[in-house]
């Protein structure tokens, strides 16, 4: 009897330790509502200083943002600077063009929170409110999100290869990359929309505009003829010159609209894998449906980008909360 006892109160004990209980590992609207009253105020205002001194920051933070949840989930592990020790994955191949303006709307949110709350808010939740902040800030949808994320504790290089589309991929491996994150078509082509806002350097699209067919300089007859001409135009010094960049939407560039999809339709996508979802059956009915009708594509979006922003999320001990985004804490991990 005593031995049962014994077993059940150290079951029960075990359960207790082991599991720890749904609400702390849940996350939550009013996250800091208690701990950090004024983090969505904050947030806000820095994101709209920056914002309207840089208007490249919305972008920025956007691709910032889906590139943290692509590798290691939404963890800011992204925003971790290499060192002597630890090539992250910052400095990644793919990861070397995200512009300095998505890192520095973060450290600057996470000075003022730290003036007033220190230690209570995640750079990976920073990241996230920031994101989502900017995406209305340029005319797109505003959207509920959850908080808690822990920042992580493990950032690698060799981590983002093999998880990050390019440009030069065919659909088929787009498309697999998407679903190994479970992302279905539907939420690939409703996410990809973001290319309504910022730039490329023309070495992503390069070999469409120059010696396409390798036997004559010509570009890719996908392009509408004006548009391809202008960006040849735009892009002659691009090997001198790698940072000429061009708009990926040639029409509203700084709008989140659907003039992403329109363009599409109209020979004016930017990257090859932009045009390739105008031609191929699998991914064409959402392009026409998302250029006809702005409203299901921002429906189709929200509800993208918020399965997106808890991929894999951090929380209880599986992170930490950073004193600075750009270091672990504990230094030598
Ligand atoms: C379908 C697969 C995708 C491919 C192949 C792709 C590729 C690229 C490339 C090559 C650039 C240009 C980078 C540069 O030259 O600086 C870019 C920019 C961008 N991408 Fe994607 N992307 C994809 C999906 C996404 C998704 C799902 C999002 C967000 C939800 C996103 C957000 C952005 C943003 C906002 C920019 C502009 C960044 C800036 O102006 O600084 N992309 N993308």
């Amino acid at each position: 009897m005593a031995f049962h006892f014994h077993l059940i109160l150290s079951l029960s004990l075990l359960t207790l330790v082991v599991f720890p209980s749904k609400t702390q590992s849940r996350l939550t609207q009013n996250y800091y509502q208690k701990t950090c009253p004024d983090f969505e105020k904050i947030v806000q205002q820095v994101v709209t200083d920056k914002q309207l001194a840089s208007p490249t920051t919305a972008a920025a933070a956007l691709r910032l943002f889906f590139h943290d949840c692509m590798v290691e989930g939404c963890d800011a592990s992204v925003l971790i600077a290499s060192n002597a020790f630890n090539k992250a994955e910052r400095d990644s191949d793919i990861n070397l063009s995200l512009p300095g303006d998505g890192f520095e709307v973060v450290t600057r949110i996470k000075t003022a929170l730290e003036l007033q709350c220190p230690g209570i808010v995640s750079c990976a939740d920073i990241l996230a409110a920031a994101t989502r902040n900017l995406i209305s800030m340029v005319g797109g949808p505003y959207y509920p999100v959850r908080f808690g994320r822990k920042d992580g504790f493990v950032s690698k290089a060799e981590a983002v290869d093999g998880n990050l589309a390019r440009s030069n991929m065919s659909l088929s491996q787009i498309i697999n990359l998407f679903a190994a994150r479970k992302l279905n078509i539907k939420e690939m082509v409703a996410l990809t929309g973001a290319h309504t806002i910022g730039f490329s350097h023309c070495k992503e699209f390069s070999n469409r505009i120059f010696n396409f067919s390798k036997t004559s300089d010509d570009y890719d007859p996908s392009y509408n003829p004006k548009y391809a001409e202008g960006l040849r135009r735009l892009c002659a010094n691009y090997t001198k010159d790698p940072q000429m960049s061009a708009y990926n939407d040639v029409i509203t560039p700084g709008k989140f609209d659907n003039m992403y999809f329109k363009n599409l339709q109209k020979g004016l996508g930017l990257l090859a894998s932009d045009q390739a979802m105008a031609v191929d059956g699998r991914t064409r009915p959402l392009i026409d449906l998302y250029a006809a009708n702005q409203t299901i594509w921002f429906q189709d979006f929200v509800h993208a980008i918020q399965k997106v922003s808890v991929h894999n999320v951090k929380t209880g001990r599986k992170g930490e909360v950073r004193r600075r985004c750009d270091a672990f804490n504990n230094l030598k991990t």
